[in-house]
């Protein structure tokens, strides 16, 4: 028996999207570029795949473009916005300090090139606050970028009142959306932003596709540069299968969003409530509203992050200690660091992210495991009372 909990790492495609994506590679094999029947098929493939994705966040398919998937949707985003807004004079960029290292990590780059940053704290709610943002913008703030939904936390952050804020002192917003497409419903209009990443292999689609939806007349400049593909916005032959992957993923996100968000946060809560009566010495860590429905960060007292996770791989259950890219470094969080939590908290916490294959009985098996494994943990490191930490 394995489980698996580590959906915000990545979701197994849905089976209706390795059906098309078979479909294109073996039938719809054209580059999207030719003008033949086999370049006209692979284009209405992506055609279909465009529109379906407006269809999941409000967009018009003409202002969606595809990319390599979430770190190049963030990495188009900063980087063309910055390149394109270099020529006002705005040289500053403001992102919050729980961003995934894809908007962390371009953000130092272009501090090397000159650009000023400023990191905007959150709280132990891991929620921004509005008015840490209206403190940091300044006439020369260009860009300023804040996640939608957390991965370790899933809190949902305030995109609207942000991009509001963002757009009176001039400056453009972006918001990684990767963690929460196809979880709760996201309108590009309704959030009021500029620019918004997202990625199909959070949501049951392929790795390796995404896109960056841009808001007509946004100024940004295309940091792949080539054939005229994506409307010479991103160079570069299409991947055809892994995009109808993503298309067909968005179809059936729009379709069982709704449901499967109120069965996984029941899901979700079930688990949380019951590990905090069964096992003394837990927390949830941030905010638990507003929230994505499947994902839940919880700290165990007395306890190294990475030996519960490998304890739980041992009995077949797969969770995570936080963002998949520093698993396996034992770095502490940065996400809740950022948060102020005392030490212990920030290297004692594990992400759980469910997602669609997981069920009631998953649920039981890994309540009925935990006490046992975290007991056992617990006495290896010398904590045998509930709460006493050593
Ligand atoms: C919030 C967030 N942004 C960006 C990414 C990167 O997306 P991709 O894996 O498609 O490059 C991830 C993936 O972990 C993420 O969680």
């Amino acid at each position: 028996m394995r489980i698996y909990f580590d959906h915000n790492a990545t979701t197994p495609p849905d089976q209706s999207v390795v059906e098309v994506m078979t479909t294109v590679l073996e039938e719809d094999f054209g580059n999207a570029s030719s003008v033949h029947y086999f370049g006209q098929r692979a284009k209405a493939r992506m055609d279909d795949a465009r529109s379906a994705l407006g269809g999941l966040i409000g967009a018009e398919p003409s202002e969606i473009v595809f990319t390599s998937g979430g770190t190049e949707a963030d990495n188009f985003a900063l980087r063309g916005a910055a390149e394109a807004l270099e020529p006002t004079g705005r040289r500053h960029l403001i992102a919050s300090a729980i961003e995934h290292e894809a908007v962390l990590v371009t953000l130092k780059a272009l501090a090397r090139r000159g650009w000023k940053t400023t990191l905007l704290p959150v709280g132990q709610t891991g929620i921004v606050d509005p008015e840490a943002l209206s403190a940091a913008l300044t006439d020369e703030t260009a860009i300023v970028s804040v996640m939608h939904a957390n991965n370790e936390l899933g809190t949902i952050q305030p995109i609207a009142e942000l991009a509001s804020r963002a757009h009176a002192k001039g400056a453009l917003f972006h918001t990684d959306a990767v963690q929460s497409v196809a979880k709760i419903p996201v309108d590009v209009a309704a959030l009021g932003v500029d620019l918004l990443s997202l990625s199909a292999h959070k949501f049951n689609g392929p790795k390796g596709a995404g896109a960056l939806w841009i808001k007509r007349g946004t100024r940004i400049t295309a940091i792949l540069t080539g054939g005229k593909h994506e409307r010479t916005r991103r160079a570069g032959t299409e991947n055809v299968p892994a995009l109808a992957g993503m298309g067909a993923a968005a179809k059936l996100a729009v379709g069982k969003m709704a449901a499967e968000g109120a069965r996984l946060a029941a899901l979700r809560d079930r688990l949380e409530r019951e590990v905090l009566a069964a096992i003394p010495g837990t927390a949830v860590n941030g905010a638990l509203e507003p929230r994505v429905p499947n994902t839940t960060n919880l700290s165990f007292d007395g306890i190294e992050a990475e030996s519960l996770l490998i304890a739980l791989d041992l009995q077949g259950i797969a969770v995570s200690t936080g963002s998949a890219c520093s698993s396996g470094t034992l770095e502490p969080s940065h996400v809740l660091r950022a948060m102020g939590l005392p030490a212990h908290r920030t290297q004692n916490s594990i992400r759980i992210s469910l997602g669609q294959g997981n069920t009631e009985a998953q649920v039981d098996s890994f309540l009925e495991l935990l006490p046992a494994v975290v007991g056992k943990l617990r006495s290896l490191t010398g904590m045998k009372k509930a709460g006493g930490r050593q």
